[in-house]
């Protein structure tokens, strides 16, 4: 029986999270932690999910969920999942179901884009199962779609990226640009440990937003304006400015309310180690957090960040997107 394997990057947002789903542009990459999806065609037409790392598994027989492993709320978690598998069913006119099993190393909630890799990484295993040809935009648009289900008004930028690899420019709506700077960038995240939810958390600031539209829609522009800004910094290779820019791109996340006492504690602790520059990074209200760092600075902030409660993971930017693993 022919099976595939695909694997998709996480990701760090640099610059730009929550403004991106308010139109602004946001700087994100992507990095060496993957999730791996392994597909294989199913003789009769059931849909098996099984993603261990998150206990839960079960069947999908005609919209109906019959949990193996997690109970009812395995299927909700399974729901994009299966959201993308009934959408190649649906337009390759297959006949049977499909066993999807999904591996991942990206800590879920966490910010780093756990979903969207896992989206990814299953849209490019079926579709190219069926179609070795498909293209990134088709995978792309298919794990799009499926994290429509999990979030409220998503940007797409987490899929961009485990699609695409390498630094984005993502800009809602418009063609995303692949920016071909040379950088390295030496960043340390530090994890809080607190699971969250991007839903609740972009929804908190939409409702702001219609509290207050003139001053939050200040704070959304001048996030833009940190990203256009960003690029000239990052085309020099100017590591204080960009720390610079992280640090006040942070302190507008935090007025949005979209900060909490633990990530402050560890950016507090970055900054004071050294860091050039540290921020939240994806969703807020717990989850990760990034500092920017001279390389002779890198272990004092990595060492602070652990001593604040943060677990700290050390990767480094991938250009390889999406790849069909052989
Ligand atoms: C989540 O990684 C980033 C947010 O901007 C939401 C999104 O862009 O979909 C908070």
């Amino acid at each position: 029986m022919k099976r595939i394997k695909a694997s998709a990057p996480a990701k760090v947002i640099l610059l730009g999270e929550h403004f991106v789903v308010h139109g602004e542009p946001a700087i994100v990459l992507a990095i060496d932690k993957r999730a791996t999806v392994t597909v294989e065609m199913r003789n009769d037409p059931k849909i098996f999910i099984e993603s261990k790392d998150i206990g839960a598994s079960g069947f999908f027989v005609n919209d109906k969920f019959h949990p193996k492993m997690g109970g009812e709320e395995a299927g909700r978690k399974l729901e994009p999942i299966y959201a993308i598998a009934k959408e190649a069913i649906r337009r390759y006119n297959l006949r049977y179901g499909i066993n999807i099993n999904i591996e991942s190393s990206i800590p879920v909630g966490a910010g780093l884009g756990s979903s969207a890799a896992v989206s990814v990484a299953t849209a490019s295993a079926i579709f190219s199962m069926l179609d070795p040809k498909v293209s990134k935009d088709t995978i792309f648009n298919a794990a799009f779609n499926a994290e429509k289900i999990v979030h409220e008004t998503p940007s797409g930028v987490d899929p961009a990226v485990s699609t695409y690899g390498g630094i984005l420019w993502y800009c809602r709506s418009k063609p995303i640009r692949k920016l071909k700077i040379d950088i390295h960038l030496p960043l340390v995240i530090g994890n809080t440990g607190k699971e969250r939810s991007t839903g609740k958390l972009v929804a908190k600031v939409n409702e702001l937003r219609s509290r207050y539209p003139l001053i939050v829609g200040k704070i959304i522009k001048a996030g833009g304006e940190i990203v256009k800004r960003s690029v000239k910094a990052l085309r020099e290779g100017d590591l204080k400015t960009l720390g610079e820019l992280m640090n006040i791109d942070h302190e507008l996340l935090r007025a949005l309310g979209v900060s909490c006492r633990e990530l402050e504690e560890l950016i507090y602790a970055a900054r004071e180690a050294g860091a050039l520059g540290a921020k939240l990074t994806g969703a807020g209200g717990g989850g990760c957090m990034i500092a920017l760092a001279h390389p002779e600075k890198i272990i004092d902030v990595a060492h602070a960040i652990k001593k604040a409660g943060g677990e700290v993971l050390v990767t480094e930017k991938t250009d390889e997107g999406v790849i069909i693993e052989r």
